[in-house]
């Protein structure tokens, strides 16, 4: 369906789907509420005084939900400084009548770059920055009867006064509203954040310190107030404690203390137990306000001998990621962010992301927790240290990044440096000094790409594009970005190439495997991504992922995935496709990667090589790729099979066809249920493939795509593949039901998905 043709019929939609208020449903007058106002903007790339009226009429604004992108552009090509603007967003509420008498907030999860919030009419102030949150009180000029407008002033100009700009930066930063917004109603004091700190997790019975900070009016605690913690798993209650606390000066922060709980499970890479803590602040026995977090327990350290974690060292095996996507930027939905984690996680086997080089959305944080993957988060910035008000924004972004945070199980390492920016003493010392004050659970690193730089971090955290690597220059050594720039590679490159950066990717983690000082290594970097004109492939695409922009494997993802223990899953990954003249050296060098401990390969039925893993290579990988000669074909041309065996036993069977024709179309969406909540987004992948299911890389076909029910298409139409590959994203409107996509190769005929779309649930205000 078209956007145009359904914001026509939007209105009686929206009333329909509705759904009973959480606040009239609360009892207790001062428990809190938060509304999602992710819904009804109404949005204008042009800014006007006017338009931060109260009084302003906006009913010819576009009509659109957050996450939202001030400027969908194409995937690759484009000028970014088409997005560079200052526009406008509009958004009317009432206040329920239960509310009265709470106070009121608007928090901003991300807003890029700087933000000016207006409440019907009178300006509440201006955020700077553009992956921390914000909020605004909106108690004191709220129309408690009638309209309210809030309005946001968005400057998505490359802001030379904000981290990380002043400089130009390897990435893009995109425009918008383009993570979540919610109204918050609490009690006069409440429950500001919540800190959850495992103590003793290796004794078996494991303690736990939950730090409360309320906020009070004047800073002054009524009389008659107490704190309730209470641990559950899932919907099971474990243990309660509670705390009276005293009337006067609001103290810093609360400690409610658990001793000794019993039958704690460990969060941990392959089974992340999580549990939560729900805390209650009462007044006179009456629950006033709560909150809750969710977190895990596990004891993470770097040490000289490698990263522990429990108390076990474990070879930490990662890649950076970047959290932008093509056509919208930075604006995808919860379940777009999850998938990320997943992939990294689920498809690339690796064990740490580095959210480079920015605090990422909390969907991506919350998906590592519950897949067990670990993340070292670090503040934003890129070589350039800017002037003193500047460096204040940067430490003011290391306390908003930790507060938001430091919940989370697999958050290992803040990096608290500038990535690749020069020394600057006081600037870190300072920046290290919040975050120990802060989080004095977590080790800190800042990221380098000078060995001699001064080290005011816990653990040296270095950029080595070499190869080899240098040898660590300290007990604590984590490298977090290799390869990249100094080899860009796309989907559409020749075999040799594509194989040598698989290769590379191999010998690093074998050097990192090769020395327990060495924590491991992240590399540069999961997905191919955005970014300036200098920079990249002067397309506005740096080509450094071990997958593409769409999240779609180059053979390097194999690499990663290769690593993983066969009884999660057995893996056997071609570094090449199989057409006979495609290799300058006809196959004489053929490398599969694979957890498998033998080999065999077949050409038209007939046996032509078997091998063993390259150890002579590799020999401290615990799976090393291999490499087979399958060039003595003699004549006997036709499709590739390749045996992997373990134990003797035949575990997998991969088939490659040897005709070089372009068989089926296949289109898969992550998933095929969606909320109508006009955010809601899955991925779809379209590749043109063998007849055994191999991408074949050169079909550059024009797919066209057509949307029947209420859905719209992220993506060029026709969108013409890269590599074979691609992707498109399906995206809600706010309406339930059903929806077909179809996508039409010119040759190989149609391919349908279905997608059903459910009735959202948030609030509407
Ligand atoms: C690094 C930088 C990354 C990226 C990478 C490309 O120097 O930290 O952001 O630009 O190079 O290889």
């Amino acid at each position: 369906m078209d956007r145009r043709d359904f914001m026509k019929t939007t209105g009686t939609l929206l009333a329909a789907s509705a759904v009973a208020s959480p606040l009239a449903a609360e009892a207790a007058p001062h428990a809190r509420a938060v509304l999602s106002l992710n819904r009804r903007w109404r949005y204008s790339p042009k800014a006007t005084p006017e338009a931060l009226t109260r009084s302003f009429d906006d009913s010819r604004f576009d009509r659109v939900t957050l996450p939202h992108t001030n400027l969908r552009v194409p995937w690759h090509g484009f000028d970014e400084k088409s997005y560079q603007f200052v526009s406008v967003y509009r958004r009317h509420f009432k206040v329920p009548a239960v509310a009265h008498g709470r106070r009121i907030f608007v928090d901003f999860e991300g807003v890029m770059t700087a933000s000016t919030v207006y409440l019907n009419g009178t300006k509440l102030g201006a955020y700077r920055g553009g992956y921390t949150p914000f909020s605004f009180e909106l108690t004191e000029h709220i129309d408690w009867a009638g309209d309210n407008v809030l309005a946001v002033e968005v400057d998505s100009t490359e802001r030379a006064d904000i981290p990380p700009f002043g400089h130009e930066v390897d990435y893009l930063t995109f425009g918008g509203i383009y993570r979540e917004v919610s109204l918050r109603f609490v009690a006069p004091t409440y429950i500001e954040n919540i800190f959850a700190q495992p103590k003793q997790v290796l004794t078996g019975a494991p303690q736990l310190d939950v730090l409360c900070f309320l906020e009070s009016p004047d800073k002054k605690l009524e009389a008659g107030l107490a704190l309730e913690a209470a641990l559950y798993d899932g919907e099971k209650l474990i243990a309660t404690t509670e705390q009276k606390l005293e009337a006067g000066a609001l103290p810093e922060s609360t400690t409610l203390h658990f001793a000794k709980l019993d039958g704690i499970a460990l969060w941990d890479l392959q089974t992340p137990k999580l549990y939560r803590v729900v805390v209650t602040l009462s007044k006179n026995g009456r629950a006033y306000d709560n909150d809750e977090r969710r977190i895990g327990f596990r004891e993470a350290t770097f040490t000289p001998q490698g990263f522990s974690l429990n108390g076990k060292i474990i070879k930490l095996r990662g890649l950076d990621r970047h959290q932008t996507f093509p056509w919208v930027g930075q604006a995808m939905p919860a379940r777009v962010q999850k998938r990320d984690a997943f992939i990294l996680r689920k498809r690339l086997k690796t064990n740490i992301v580095r959210t480079s080089h920015y605090p990422q959305s909390r969907h991506f944080l919350d998906a590592c927790d519950e897949y067990g993957l670990l993340v070292l988060e670090e503040i934003p910035g890129w070589q350039h240290i800017g002037d003193e008000a500047w460096k204040q924004v940067s430490i003011d972004n290391v306390g908003r990044m930790i507060r938001r945070d430091w919940n989370h199980p697999s958050i290992v390492l803040w990096g608290v440096r500038i990535n690749e920016s020069h020394d600057d003493h006081d600037f870190y010392t300072r920046t290290n000094a919040a975050a120990h004050a802060l989080d004095p659970t977590r080790q800190t690193g800042g990221i380098r790409n000078k060995y001699g730089s001064e080290l005011l971090e816990d653990v040296f955290t270095i950029n080595d594009f070499g190869f080899p690597l240098r040898a660590p220059n300290h007990p604590l050594y984590l490298n977090t970005e290799f390869i990249g720039h100094t080899y860009p590679t796309k989907t559409i490159d020749n075999v040799e190439r594509l194989r040598e950066h698989t290769l590379r990717h191999a010998r690093i983690h074998n050097q990192l495997a090769s020395n327990a000082q060495y924590a491991g290594g992240i590399g540069w970097c999961a997905f191919d991504y955005n970014t300036h004109g200098n920079f990249g492939s002067g397309d506005r695409i740096c080509y450094h992922g071990v997958m593409d922009i769409f999240r779609e494997p180059k053979p390097a993802a194999g690499f990663y995935r290769s690593q993983c223990d066969p009884s999660e899953e057995v893996v056997l990954e071609p570094a090449f496709h199989w057409a006979l003249g495609d290799q300058s050296t006809k196959f004489d060098e053929a490398v599969v990667c694979s957890n498998c401990e033998h080999l065999k390969f077949y050409i038209a039925g007939k046996l032509v090589a078997e091998a063993d893993p390259n150890r002579a290579e590799f020999a401290h990988l615990k799976y090393p790729p291999f490499t087979a000669s399958l060039a003595k074909f003699d004549d006997n041309w036709g499709d590739l099979k390749i045996e992997g065996y373990i134990g003797g036993k035949l575990v997998i069977t991969r088939l490659m066809s040897g005709d070089g024709v372009d068989r089926r179309l296949v289109l898969a969406a992550d998933t095929t249920r969606l909320i109508a909540d006009g955010a809601d987004a899955t991925r779809v992948v379209v590749r043109v493939t063998d007849e055994f299911g191999n991408v074949r890389p050169f079909s550059d076909a024009a797919i066209r795509f057509e949307i029947v029910g209420p859905a719209e298409l992220i993506g060029d139409n026709p969108f013409t593949l890269a590599g074979g590959q691609g992707a498109v994203w399906i995206r809600t409107f706010e309406m339930s039901g059903e929806v077909e996509l179809r996508a039409t190769h010119p040759y190989l005929g149609m391919q349908r998905v279905h997608f059903e779309i459910q009735p959202a649930k948030d609030e509407l205000l």
